[in-house]
C-alpha cells in the first residue's frame, strides 16, 4: 500500500522550504524503502531551494541519510528489512566505461530509483540527489542503500552520505595521503574538517588547516589538525612553506571553491605534491596560472568527485573505524533539529557557525 508520509519540500524558486505530506509508493524491482532516522543539511539542498541546479521544481530535498530498511522489493537481495543503511547518490551500473575502469564514482549510467513519490495531489516530486531523505521515508534504488554496523548514531553515519565522505576521501581516496606525508586543507568547514579527519586516519605527519575564521581552525584543530593558519592575518601559502621547511604540502586539499584558494592550494604544494580540488566552484570561476609553474611543479592537480568513494568499500569501513573511536563522527553534527527545522539549519549554514545540522526522524 502507499503510505502518506511526512517530508520536506521546495515548492518554488527561492521560497521558504515547507513540509508537507507526500506518497511513497511500495517498493518496485530493484527499489527499496527507507524508514529515515537522520539525514544531515547540505549546501546542495540549499543550491536546489535557490534553483542553482534544475528547474524540476517542486524538490523533495536532502541527501544526507541513515535508516532502517523497511521493505524491499522483487530481486532485491543486497539489503533486507530491518538492516540499518547509510545512502548514497549513486547506484552505480557496474557496467560503463568509468565502472569497469574502476572509477566507478564517475559512473554516468547510474541506477537510482526512478521518480516516483509525489505530493497527495499526483504532483510528481524530485528527490534532490536521487535521495530525497528530509522525509519520514523515502524510496531509494537498493544500490543507494548500503549496510552498516547498527552500533552508529544515525546522525554520524548519515554524514557518510555526502559532505564527510567527500572532505574524507579528498585526503584518503584522492590525494592518496600517505604515512608522514604533511598536508595542508584550506577551507574548514564540514568538508574540510573531514579531510583534516581524512588526512590523520591516513597517518598523516603534519597537518595545517588553513581558514579566515578561528572557530573553524579550532574545530579542526579537534579534528586532527596539528598546526593552523588564518589566512585574513598570514599569507597562507608563506605559513605552509615555513611549516614545512620550506618545501610546502605534499598534499593540499582545497575545500572552499574559489579561484584565491584555489591559486593558494597550487602554490602551497611541494614540487611533485599533490593538489586536491574538492570545493565547488561556479561555472563563472576562472583561475590562471603560469604555464610554467605548472610545467615546473610536476605533481598531480585533481579533482575529487564524491570522495572518490565506493559505497559498499567505504562506509561499512568507516564506521568500523567510528566506533573503534579512530573517526570522530559524531564531532561533525554540531546541531540538530526536527523536519520542522530545515529553514533554521539553512540560516545556520549562512551564519558559518556550523559543520553540519542533521535533522533526526
Ligand atoms: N580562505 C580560507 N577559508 C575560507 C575562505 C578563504 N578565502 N573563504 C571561506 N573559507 C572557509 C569558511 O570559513 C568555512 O569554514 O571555508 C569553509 C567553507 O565551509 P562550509 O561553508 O561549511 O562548506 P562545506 O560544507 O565545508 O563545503 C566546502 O566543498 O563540497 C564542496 O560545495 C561544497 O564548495 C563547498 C566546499
Ligand atoms: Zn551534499
Ligand atoms: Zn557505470
Amino acid at each position: 500500500m502507499p503510505q502518506e508520509v511526512r517530508a520536506v519540500i521546495a515548492r518554488a524558486k527561492g521560497e521558504p522550504v515547507e513540509t508537507v505530506t507526500i506518497v511513497v509508493p511500495d517498493p518496485g524491482p530493484g527499489e527499496v524503502v527507507v524508514e529515515v532516522q537522520a539525514c544531515g543539511v547540505c549546501h546542495t539542498d540549499l543550491h536546489y531551494r535557490e534553483g542553482g541546479i534544475s528547474d524540476d521544481f517542486p524538490f523533495l530535498l536532502g541527501h544526507e541519510a541513515a535508516g532502517v530498511v523497511e521493505s524491499v522489493g522483487e530481486g532485491v537481495t543486497e539489503v533486507a528489512p530491518g538492516d540499518f543503511v547509510v545512502l548514497n547518490w549513486r547506484a552505480v551500473c557496474g557496467r560503463c566505461r568509468a565502472c569497469t575502469r574502476g572509477r566507478p564514482w564517475y559512473c554516468f549510467d547510474t541506477h537510482n530509483a526512478k521518480q516516483r513519490m509525489t505530493l497527495t495531489d499526483g504532483t510528481e516530486l524530485t528527490p534532490a540527489l536521487g535521495i530525497g531523505a528530509f522525509a519520514e521515508k523515502t524510496l531509494v534504488a537498493a544500490g543507494q542503500c548500503t549496510k552498516v554496523d547498527p552500533a552508529a548514531s544515525p546522525a554520524a553515519a548519515g554524514l557518510l552520505g555526502c559532505g564527510v565522505m567527500a572532505g574524507l576521501g579528498a585526503a584518503v581516496n584522492t590525494g592518496g595521503v600517505g604515512r608522514g606525508d604533511s598536508v595542508a586543507v584550506i577551507g574548514c568547514g564540514g568538508v574540510g574538517c573531514a579531510a583534516v579527519a581524512g588526512a590523520k586516519l591516513a597517518g598523516a605527519g603534519r597537518i595545517i588547516a588553513v581558514d579566515i575564521d578561528d572557530d573553524k581552525l579550532a574545530l579542526a584543530r579537534t579534528l586532527g589538525a596539528t598546526h593552523t593558519v588564518n589566512s585574513r592575518t598570514q599569507d597562507p601559502v608563506e605559513a605552509v612553506r615555513e611549516l614545512t621547511g620550506g618545501h610546502g604540502a605534499d598534499v593540499v586539499i582545497e575545500a572552499v571553491g574559489r579561484p584565491e584558494t584555489y591559486q593558494q592550494a597550487f602554490y602551497a604544494r611541494d614540487l611533485a605534491g599533490t593538489v586536491v580540488l574538492v570545493g565547488v566552484p561556479t561555472p563563472e570561476m576562472k583561475v590562471e596560472l603560469p604555464l610554467l609553474d605548472v610545467f615546473g611543479r610536476g605533481g598531480a592537480l585533481k579533482s575529487s568527485w564524491y570522495g572518490d568513494c565506493l559505497p559498499s568499500r567505504d562506509f561499512p569501513v568507516l564506521i568500523d573505524l567510528h566506533l573503534q573511536g579512530r573517526l570522530p563522527l559524531d564531532a561533525f553534527v554540531t546541531g540538530t533539529v526536527g523536519l520542522d527545522g530545515v529553514e533554521e539549519a539553512f540560516a545556520r549554514m549562512h551564519r558559518g557557525d556550523v559543520l553540519r545540522t542533521v535533522v533526526e526522524l
